[in-house]
């Protein structure tokens, strides 16, 4: 069976190392997980007014996406020990109007990835503080810190043979987590 998985990555930069990884963990996983990139940058800023008459459009095929989707996918960089403000603005806004949550039930999992070596450790736990409320089922092992992040491709931009295996390993386990639902 083909199972649709929204990838969300909390990084707008050009040259972002967590969408690297990304589209690394993307190349690694088995031909039975299609990772679908949405980009969040265009969502303006969770407003409730918003959601009372029409909300934005951009809000709208946000959120069909996410429903459509049988899993969530998250790379998140660390940005003052937490995630950042456009990811989370995107759970925010796919998180409603109330009673509409439209990743309510979905497995997730999630990726840090830092130039620090502590590999995003904060905002890895802060994302997943979020999931329990909106009640993505977030998959607990192997969890994933990439630290170093800038030490991590060779000069192809290729991703090093221990990290790989590492992303290899990792995008397995969830499409078994993602086949328990
Ligand atoms: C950072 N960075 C950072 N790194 C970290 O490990 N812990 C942190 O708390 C922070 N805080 C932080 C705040 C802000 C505002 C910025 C811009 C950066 C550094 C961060 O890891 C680095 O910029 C990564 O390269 C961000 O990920 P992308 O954009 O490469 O995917």
């Amino acid at each position: 069976a083909n199972k649709k998985i929204a990838v969300l990555v909390g990084s707008l930069r050009k040259d972002s190392f967590n969408r690297k990884i990304a589209e690394a963990v993307q190349s690694l996983a088995s031909a039975n997980l299609e990772l679908e990139f949405l980009e969040i940058g265009n969502l303006v800023y969770y407003n409730e007014d918003l959601d009372h008459g029409n909300p934005p459009q951009e809000w709208t095929a946000f959120r069909t996406k996410i429903k459509e989707a049988d899993g969530v996918l998250f790379f998140t960089p660390e940005y003052n020990r937490g995630t950042t403000a456009v990811l989370k603005n995107a759970i925010d806004v796919a998180s409603r109007p109330y009673g509409q949550n439209s990743l309510a039930g979905k497995p997730g999992a999630v990726v840090s990835v830092s130039i620090s070596a502590l590999g995003g450790f904060g905002a890895n736990h802060h994302l997943r503080q979020s999931m329990v409320f909106v009640d993505v089922l977030m998959m607990q092992q192997p969890e994933a810190y990439i630290g170093n992040a800038q030490s991590l491709f060779d000069d192809q931009g290729n991703v090093v043979e221990d990290t790989k295996q590492f992303l290899k390993t990792f995008i397995d386990a969830y499409e078994q987590w993602v086949n328990k639902f």
